[in-house]
């Protein structure tokens, strides 16, 4: 299937950052399991670390942070929403704090346990805390000081970046790859991993 091709009455932008929130909610199940383990002193598998770090990098940090920063953060200061000294400074801040995190985490690198299980639980904290921000605070905002037209025009910048900046097959694969995960590496998790959250996601209808 063709990346555009969806038959689909457009979702709201809000609604489509709350749906990745979703999708980041059970990585960072599946992550703090991992950190568990670690400081377990159980043998965590280095291809789902790899997979883990992969996913923090390009789906939440490029793919969804990105659209927050250059397109739905920008839009709502100009209807008002304060940066500095404001909610989109101290969500931007979060961000940064987010990838010094991720780069402390050091998943695909081995040998240096504490500093990783430390970050873990820290990213964890953090990501949790912010995505329960956007959803109730921030996100109830925008919708309330975003006209529809401007709300459409949101949800076009967001699928057309999907389809520039990181590429519909890409979030595809991490979906189908999470559940896989979820499965086979924290059975505890595993419902979350309905086949019916895939589609939700990505598929438009
Ligand atoms: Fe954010
Ligand atoms: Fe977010």
């Amino acid at each position: 299937m063709a990346p555009c091709d969806h038959h689909h009455k457009a979702k709201s932008p809000t609604a489509h950052l709350r749906e990745e929130h979703d999708v980041i909610l059970r990585v960072l199940a599946l992550l703090e399991q991992l950190g568990q383990e670690l400081e377990a002193g159980r043998e965590v598998d280095h291809s789902t670390m790899a997979w883990v770090e992969d996913f923090l990098s390009t789906f939440v940090d490029r793919c969804h942070h990105g659209k927050e920063e250059r397109y739905l953060f920008p839009m709502l200061e100009r209807y008002g929403i304060p940066r500095e000294g404001g909610p989109l400074g101290v969500m931007l801040h979060e961000h940064d704090q987010g990838r010094a995190l991720l780069r402390a985490m050091g998943l695909k690198s081995e040998g240096k346990k504490e500093e990783t299980v430390n970050a873990i639980r820290d990213y964890v904290a953090l990501l949790r805390a912010h995505i329960d921000k956007e959803n109730n605070v921030l996100f109830r905002l925008a919708e309330q000081v975003l006209p529809d037209s401007v709300q459409k025009e949101l949800t076009q910048s967001f699928e057309l970046s999907e389809e520039t900046d990181v590429g519909l097959g890409v979030h595809q694969r991490f979906l189908s790859e999470l559940a896989r995960l979820e499965a086979s590496c924290c059975p505890s998790l595993e419902h979350h991993s309905m086949a019916a959250d895939l589609p939700r996601v990505w598929s438009h209808t």
